[in-house]
């Protein structure tokens, strides 16, 4: 381990490689999954990747990138020769991706309720919800595209709004979108009816999720700020849409 990190720099419990060796294969394949959620000095993905095994670690605090990353590429460019790496014959080889996460999608108000963090918005809502329903995010740029958050195919496309849909709504975005795409729009709430159009496809975001947005706002509340198309952004970002009675209260399909 101090031939690793440096003497100083040595973790107080280092798990010695050949441990590790001996827990992973006990408890698992070449090809299997190895999960260490408080990865340490990184020994669970050092030694599980010499081993043959994919590895997800996930690190708190900031050794992450002094120690856990350096490390890794150690193993992968085979400089890396201590632990088990002579048992196993160990040359390198493979790789791995590192991700920083992003901060906490809920936080604590004042009350005690749990909401969506203010470091959130709309845009991050579209893109979790994006993620869950399978969908790559990748947001148009062109304005009249206001209703393509992302895609699945080269036509089929998703749309996130916190809004309501009156079913004049529906029918604009159905005209936009077109008969030879169809599209997944995750809302508050529609219409009745608003869900006949062949190329549109209606689904409400749990209302769980929902009554958390409340971007902005010092207390609590059920106040949920309207994604591109609404108020302030709607004549730039939505510009075919005006005239059109777009948004529902609370009498739709919710
Ligand atoms: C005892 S060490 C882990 C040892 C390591 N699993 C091994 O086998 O050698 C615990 C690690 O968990 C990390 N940790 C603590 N809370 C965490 C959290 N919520 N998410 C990720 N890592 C966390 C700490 O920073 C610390 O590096």
């Amino acid at each position: 381990m101090h031939g690793l990190f440096g003497k100083d720099n040595a973790f107080d419990t280092p798990k010695p490689e050949r441990l590790m060796h001996r827990i992973i294969e006990i408890g698992s394949n070449p090809g299997d999954l190895v999960l260490d959620s408080f990865a340490g000095s990184g020994t669970t993905g050092a030694v599980a990747h010499k081993m043959g095994r994919r590895w997800i670690m996930v690190e708190i605090g900031e050794h992450a990138d002094t120690h856990v990353l350096p490390r890794l590429q150690k193993v992968i460019d085979g400089t890396d020769q201590g632990g088990i790496s002579k048992a196993v014959d160990w040359k390198g080889g493979g790789g791995f991706r590192y991700f920083t996460l992003a901060p906490s999608l809920l936080s604590q108000d004042k009350y005690g309720n749990w909401v969506i963090a203010k470091d959130y918005n709309p845009a991050m809502l579209a893109e979790a919800m994006c993620k869950h329903m399978g969908f790559t995010y990748a947001p148009s740029p062109n304005p009249q595209e206001y209703w393509l958050h992302g895609s699945s195919t080269e036509t089929d496309f998703i749309y996130v709004t916190t809004q309501s849909l009156t079913y004049d709504a529906c029918a604009k975005i159905a005209h936009d979108v077109g008969p030879n795409r169809s599209l997944l729009i995750c809302c508050k709430a529609y219409d009745d009816g608003a869900d006949a159009f062949e190329n549109l496809t209606m689904v409400k975001i749990p209302t769980s999720i929902l009554q958390k947005c409340e971007w902005g706002r010092d207390d609590y509340s059920l106040n949920i700020q309207n994604l591109p198309m609404a108020e302030d952004d709607a004549a730039e970002e939505a510009p075919s849409t005006d005239g059109l009675p777009l948004f529902g209260g609370e009498n739709g399909n919710g």
